[in-house]
């Protein structure tokens, strides 16, 4: 029985902490991006923006604020500029 509980409460945490970060769907699709770009975007930002501190929330900052942060975090993390800018394009497609 206990055996069975442990992976089971494993699966729930850690499900609860990744539908923490925002989805984009083609309702968040802007002109001059598209939802694949939306979804690698918040699939690197998972890879490898979480390990020095928590996931940042997209909707925690306006773009102009996104931006600086980018430009701070892009080195820390050792993104390209590509991947810097599928993470912009995610994050500042969330709905405020
Ligand atoms: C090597 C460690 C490291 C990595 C990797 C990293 N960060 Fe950070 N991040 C920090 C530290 C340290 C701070 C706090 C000090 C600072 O602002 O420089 C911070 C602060 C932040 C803040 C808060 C800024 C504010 O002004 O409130 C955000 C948002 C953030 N990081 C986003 C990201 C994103 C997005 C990525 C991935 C591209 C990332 N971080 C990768 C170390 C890291």
């Amino acid at each position: 029985m206990k055996k069975h509980l442990i992976p089971a409460i494993l699966v729930v945490l850690l499900c609860a902490c990744s539908a923490k970060l925002y989805e984009p769907t083609t309702a968040n699709v802007s002109p001059g991006t598209t939802l694949e770009d939306l979804q690698k975007g918040k699939q690197i930002m998972f890879e490898k923006c979480g390990n020095c501190h928590g996931m940042p929330r997209p909707s925690r900052y306006t773009k102009e604020k996104w931006v600086s942060i980018l430009d701070k975090m892009a080195p820390k993390s050792k993104i390209t500029n590509d991947q810097k800018n599928l993470i912009y394009q995610y994050v500042t497609s969330v709905p405020k």
